[in-house]
């Protein structure tokens, strides 16, 4: 199979400015396909995410029957739900590409369907942790088998056998790590267990499921245990009754741009409509406290989810120790952040983020690989980054097929003296597309370059 190699190449200096509106949420985008087709009724998605991410669960449940009619160019998506029980047996493996909130969710969803199902995706998804996923539904009663050849992880691709006898039971898990993708999976499965399933976060994780859930008139019942945990639970055997959802812009691709105004002088630019649900505004609380200029505006609620327009001005920024709490409120953002540390006065410290070794990449490896490149002083530790304020040279650096270490890289050619090369960003389509046309129209000097291998 040939595929696209794609080469960024981002021009030094320039600034942000305008108004725009970034891509929608992908994480709401996944769970609007996911509920909307479980759902009984028809729904209409505006704003969904024509990423390859989500247009993977999208393909995913029209392969399982579904009629799923669009997206459209404005994003706009019509499901014809098919109920808790309508799914149909695909006829082939579900290729679910790079994108692992497809394939965790998905575990969960579908593990007792009464047909049996292969889970697959590409390289880099084959080699992520899936263990997390498959232990707590095992322990419900399903059948799954992963590749289990490196002895630890359980890759993909996941087999799971259901027949009409499989009947799983209700759980009470207690995470192991704060993700959302293993807390959504133990719920979804619930939805299908016999008794009452509770999963308890050891600190707040992104809650698009479980908003999702009752805006779909699935009763949950969440209790904050202290200042971190919460316990959330529901019953089996519900129905979930389909509701339109407006997808805001995601404030994971807002991040970008909100990185590159803070470090770019005479940057002014406002991003419309973007999801500030506060299991997602890490990035903002960090920024901020690292000197960063950022106002909210038009604030309101839309689909139960808070939307804000998000004006950023540059600011000089200081390093700071990045608070723990905030680490998984801020989790994909984390190659952007080390770019705004590395362009802040004094030393920026990130603790309590080993999750960042098993996204994408390991995006600890890729971000000092590529900031020491650039001629950042900086290191990488267990479980986050030290990171000097300094100046970017110029370079060439390796995205590893990672879509948000290339998009910060290309925002860090605002700051940097020479050209900055990046490799491998084919996969900016799996979050972002049109980034390199949104990112020029707002003022960065970017431009890809292809080659077919
Ligand atoms: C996601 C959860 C996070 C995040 C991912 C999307 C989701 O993963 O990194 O991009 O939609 O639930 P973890 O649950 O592994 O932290």
């Amino acid at each position: 199979m040939s595929e696209q190699l794609i080469t960024y190449i981002a021009q030094p200096g320039g600034h942000l400015s305008g108004k725009i509106r970034v891509p929608g949420d992908k994480s709401i985008s996944h769970r609007s396909i996911m509920l909307g087709s479980l759902s009984e009724g028809t729904m209409t998605i505006s704003g969904f995410l024509q990423g390859e991410d989500s247009l993977a669960t999208l393909k995913a449940f029209r392969a399982m029957g579904v009629q799923i009619q669009g997206p459209d160019d404005q994003g706009k998506v019509i499901i014809n739900g098919v109920g808790m029980h309508g799914l149909k047996k695909p006829d082939a493996p579900l290729d679910l590409g790079n994108s692992g909130t497809s394939m965790r969710l998905l575990t969960g969803l579908l593990s007792a369907q009464g047909f049996d199902i292969t889970l697959a995706g590409d390289s880099s998804l084959s080699s992520r942790p899936m263990k997390r996923v498959t232990d707590p539904v095992i322990q419900m009663g399903a059948d799954i088998e992963s590749n289990d050849s490196d002895g630890k992880q359980g890759t993909a691709p996941l087999n799971i056998h259901s027949d009409a006898e499989t009947q799983l039971k209700g759980i009470d898990y207690i995470l192991p790590m704060a993700s959302a993708q293993v807390k959504s999976c133990v719920l979804l499965a619930g939805l299908y267990a016999q008794g009452k399933t509770c999963v308890t976060e050891p600190a707040p994780t992104r809650d698009h499921t479980e908003r999702m859930l009752q805006g779909f008139g699935y009763n949950l019942d969440i209790k904050k245990l202290d200042q971190q945990r919460s316990k959330i639970c529901l019953q089996g055997g519900g129905k979930l009754i389909a509701g339109n959802i407006d997808v805001p812009s995601d404030i994971s691709s807002a991040a970008f741009f909100m990185v590159g105004a803070s470090i770019a002088e005479g940057s002014d630019i406002t991003l419309n409509h973007v999801g500030i649900n506060p299991t997602r505004t890490g990035i903002i609380n960090i920024l901020k406290l690292m000197g960063a200029d950022i106002t909210l505006s038009n604030e309101k609620e839309v689909g139960g989810e808070p939307v804000a327009d998000i004006r950023i001005r540059h600011a000089q920024l200081k390093g700071i120790h990045i608070p723990e709490d905030q680490v998984p409120l801020a989790i994909d953002e984390f190659p952007a952040i080390s770019i705004a540390a590395a362009c802040a006065q004094g030393q920026t410290i990130l603790t309590g983020a080993e999750e960042l070794r098993v996204k994408e990449s390991d995006r600890i490896q890729a971000m000092i690989d590529g900031l020491q490149i650039l001629g950042i002083d900086c290191e990488g530790t267990k479980d986050g980054l030290i990171i000097n304020g300094g100046e970017f040279g110029s370079g060439t650096v390796d995205s590893l097929g990672d879509h948000r270490i290339a998009m910060s890289f290309a925002m860090a050619a605002l700051k940097a003296k020479g050209a900055i090369t990046i490799k491998d960003c084919a996969n900016v389509n799996t979050s972002f597309p049109g980034f390199i046309t949104l990112a020029r129209s707002s003022g960065l000097q970017v431009n890809d370059k292809k080659a077919v291998s």
